[in-house]
């Protein structure tokens, strides 16, 4: 649905007088400082039992579904399924250890059943490389040996993990990633029923801390997923986040984002003395959110390398009628690739205009 000039023009009054009062610096400090206490917190409070399944997702995102085509397509790009490590390429199995259904998994990759041309082309990539650069080894991690893998970042209590997961047991060669820097959100999903540690790796991390490695290397991914994560996150360190999630994509991987757009009713509800920032509020549980334009989404992806696939404002409106209210959700998706091919570096532009004397 569109809005009216007249219900834009109210919604933008009413977000001029809840940000007419900032909150105090050395508060917006611990709520950035604290952030990971906060949102554990609230997970204390709420358990699994605040947010609702993202059902939605697989609709809006049949990305996250492994198709045949896609697994075929895996086959010539053998060299991105095992996984090279190097001095530079460091990840860590100690969030995540390897369990023993995973070692399965990786014996039977290994084993004939794999295919020998696939293991072949690995191995011949190897052998080019090896030369310049002596022995390189292949790792075993979480997923190691998934042909499709994907990462959800700010998993909460697992409202878009076990959808997923639900869907992924037809597809044994799929493996989902997992993680929130609130441990208890780690907790809730691994003592989940439904929780397969064959299949998923759930583990508690930080995506602002440039230092915290992944359980994983970079470029082994086919789907990252940031659903309404990136809002709780300080402006100033939204595009380092993007930035660093873009190389854990393969090539051609997708990155699924959806999260609060401006003047949503989220925004709009908030009072007076909780705006930390323009478009940037805490809730009086010490969470925070942010409300995202089309055009600053389009910018922070695009600047991290990806291509824009989709981005639109999606905007709905609910009635209650039981107190007889009518409110406008709004919301940003967007759908951003890592492109196939490296593009050169564009060199100094030089205007056709100049270049003509
Ligand atoms: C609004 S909840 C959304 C949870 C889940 N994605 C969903 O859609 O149900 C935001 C989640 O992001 C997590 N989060 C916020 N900042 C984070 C960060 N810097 N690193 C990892 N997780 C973070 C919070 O702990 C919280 O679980």
């Amino acid at each position: 649905m569109q809005w009216s000039k007249e219900e834009e023009a109210a919604a933008r009054k009413r977000v001029e007088e809840n940000s007419a009062v900032r909150v105090l610096l050395e508060e917006q400090v611990k709520y950035e400082n604290e952030a990971s206490q906060y949102w554990d917190t609230f997970y204390k409070v709420h358990k699994n039992k605040f947010f609702k399944d993202r059902n939605w997702l697989l609709r809006e995102f049949p990305e996250i579904i492994p198709v045949d085509q896609k697994t075929e397509e895996k086959t010539q790009e053998s060299s991105w399924d095992n996984v090279k490590t190097g001095a530079a390429n460091c990840f860590s199995r100690m969030h995540c250890p390897i369990m023993p259904e995973e070692k399965n998994l990786g014996m039977k990759r290994c084993g004939s059943s794999d295919g020998p041309s696939r293991a072949r082309s690995h191995f011949s990539n190897l052998d080019s490389e090896e030369h310049s650069e002596g022995p390189l080894k292949t790792e075993l991690f979480p997923g190691s040996s998934a042909t499709f893998r994907i990462l959800e970042v700010g998993c909460g209590a697992g409202n878009s993990v076990f959808p997923i997961l639900n869907t992924l047991q037809n597809a044994p060669e799929s493996f989902l990633y997992c993680c929130d820097f609130a441990s208890r959100a780690v907790e809730l999903v691994k003592l989940h029923s439904s929780y397969r540690a064959a299949q998923c790796c759930a583990f508690v991390h930080d995506v602002c801390d440039e230092d915290s490695p992944y359980p994983f290397p970079d470029g082994i991914l086919d789907v990252i997923l940031l659903v309404f994560v990136l809002s709780s996150i300080h402006p100033d360190r939204m595009q380092g986040v993007i930035n660093r999630l873009s190389k854990l994509l393969k090539p051609g991987g997708m990155l699924l984002f959806r999260d609060y757009g401006r003047y949503d009713k989220t925004q709009l509800r908030f009072k007076r003395g909780h705006c930390l920032s323009e478009n940037f509020y805490v809730r009086g549980d010490g969470t925070r959110a942010y409300f995202f334009t089309k055009g600053e989404v389009h910018t922070m992806f695009c600047k991290a390398g990806l291509d824009e696939k989709q981005n639109l404002v999606d905007r709905r409106l609910q009635v209650n009628r039981k107190k007889q209210v009518k409110m406008h959700r709004v919301w940003v998706q967007g759908k951003f690739q890592k492109p196939l091919h490296l593009t050169q570096k564009p060199s100094k532009l030089v205007s056709p205009l100049l270049s003509h004397g």
